[in-house]
Formats: structure tokens, C-alpha cells, sequence
């Protein structure tokens, strides 16, 4: 029989927060691949005696593919670890229509990403009642292309709560785009390596985030968070005010 391949979400660096399901194929797994650059290692221990170990971070898509081949017909299992949740910045569309296209099962467990990761660490909610109740998660175009209907300007018109991948090493640049459209106060956090133990926070406003920044030595595995969410005004939620009923509790309690 043929093996099947779970790409896993191995959240954004605590062990602890890579899912009991995760956890269980990682056990179980007779190959594990994982994204050297940033998957916590430490989730390797996880391993059972024997399984054979890849760190995709010096791998082609090929190698990728290839390694997966032939565990699947050897009727291995194979846990496929990607950072954070595979669905954002993971590259396994690729992975998944090649395995396809070879007849190989797979499936996607999903994980906790970095953008909530970071706001879990500030203790911070993007969805606050009449700030915003809109997350646009993005990035800075850079070696790779961000289509141009999606420019950073474009997103930063809605003035919506922005989570911004990729992009630290740009932060002067990213500052200065948003600058027009969320005004030079607007605060911003930049999160590195959010729930690793050398977690950083750095908090500023657009006007002085990059500064910051560059001081505290932040240049790459970090969230720009932008938008009022950080600030403190808000209205409060309409789901836990007495006098607004709904499904589950009735009207005008007091
Ligand atoms: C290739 S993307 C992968 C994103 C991942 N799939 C996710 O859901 O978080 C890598 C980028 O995610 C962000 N990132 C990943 N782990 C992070 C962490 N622990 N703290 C802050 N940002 C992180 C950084 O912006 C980094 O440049």
C-alpha cells in the first residue's frame, strides 16, 4: 500500500503550540521533511527511532517530491513540517498538485501562524468593534513579485488591522508607504520570533518604528503588525452587551 504524506503546521516556534494531531502524525512518521530555516528543531525530538529526517531548507521542489516518492511507495508516512499554518507563504500548492499528479494521498493539518502568534504575544485583538474587522495579511514585494493589484498602498487604503510577512529587512520602506494612509502616528508592533524564548517585541508608530527597529537589531523572523488594534480606543463587543440579544441568550438582561 501505498504511503501518505501530512504537511503540518508546526506553528510559530513553542513546541507546545504545534497541534496534538501534529503531534501524533509526527510521531507516527517514517520520514519527516522540515523547513530547516525556521521550524524549531526541538519538534524533532518527537521523532521515533529509525525515522529518517530531510531539512528542505538545501532541497529543490524536486528532491522534495522525489524523497516523498519513494517513501509513499515504500508505504512509509510522512510528515511534511512547514512553519506556522502551511496555508500562508507554505509552497505546498506545488508539493500538493505534484503529489497529485503522482497518485500520492496526502493531507493538511493546519497550525497556529505567526501574524496570530504575534498577537497572542501583545495580548492584542485585530478585530476590535468599530476599529476594524478586518485582518489583510501581505507582504513587501521583493525577489518574489506581490501582484500589483495588491500593492501595499492599495491594502493600506481600507486602513484595515495589516499583518506584514517577510518584509522586516524593509522597514524603512514599509513605513514610509503606509505612512500616507494610516498617518505617522499609527501604531505599530514588530514581533520577532514570536513564543521562541528569544522572543523581541519593539512597539512605535510609523514614524519612528524603523529606527527602532535597526536598534534592536530586528532584521529578519518578525511580524510588522500595523492599525489602530494597537491603540486603545474601541466600542465595546455587541456579543456580551446585556442589551443586545442573540441565539444564545435572550433579551435585555441586566
Ligand atoms: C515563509 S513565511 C512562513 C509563514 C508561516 N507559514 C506562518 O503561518 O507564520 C516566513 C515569515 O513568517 C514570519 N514568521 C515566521 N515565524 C515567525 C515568528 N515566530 N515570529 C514572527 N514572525 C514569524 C516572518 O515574517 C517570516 O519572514
Amino acid at each position: 500500500m501505498m504511503g501518505k504524506v501530512h504537511f503540518i503546521g508546526a506553528g510559530p516556534g513553542d513546541p507546545e503550540l504545534l497541534t496534538i494531531k501534529g503531534k501524533r502524525l509526527l510521531e507516527e512518521a517514517d520520514v519527516i521533511i522540515y523547513a530547516g530555516s525556521l521550524v524549531n528543531p526541538q519538534l524533532l525530538e518527537a521523532a521515533k527511532p529509525g525515522c529518517s529526517i530531510y531539512d528542505s531548507a538545501g532541497m529543490t521542489l524536486e528532491q522534495v517530491i522525489e524523497t516523498m516518492r519513494e517513501a509513499a511507495g515504500g508505504g512509509m508516512s510522512i510528515a511534511r513540517l512547514h512553519t506556522g499554518d502551511p496555508s500562508i507563504y507554505g509552497a505546498i500548492r506545488e508539493q500538493i498538485d505534484e503529489l497529485d499528479r503522482l497518485g500520492i494521498e496526502c493531507e493538511v493539518v493546519p497550525g497556529v501562524s505567526s501574524f496570530t502568534a504575534s498577537a497572542a504575544a501583545l495580548k492584542k485583538e485585530f478585530t476590535l468593534p468599530d476599529i476594524s474587522q478586518t485582518v489583510i495579511c501581505t507582504r513587501l514585494e521583493g525577489r518574489t513579485p506581490v501582484p500589483e493589484s495588491e500593492s501595499l498602498e492599495s491594502l493600506a487604503s481600507h486602513r484595515a488591522s495589516m499583518a506584514i510577512f517577510l518584509s522586516v529587512h524593509m522597514i524603512d520602506e514599509v513605513a514610509r508607504r503606509l505612512i500616507p494612509h494610516y498617518g505617522e502616528s499609527a501604531p505599530v508592533a514588530i514581533v520577532q520570533k514570536a513564543s521562541w524564548s528569544d522572543q523581541k517585541i519593539v512597539t512605535g508608530t510609523l514614524s519612528n518604528i524603523a529606527k527602532k527597529a535597526r536598534e534592536a537589531g530586528i532584521e529578519k523572523t518578525a511580524q510588522i503588525l500595523v492599525g489602530e488594534f494597537l491603540g486603545d480606543e474601541y466600542s465595546r463587543s455587541k456579543l456580551y452587551d446585556p442589551d443586545f440579544s442573540h441565539g444564545y441568550r435572550g433579551g435585555n438582561e441586566k
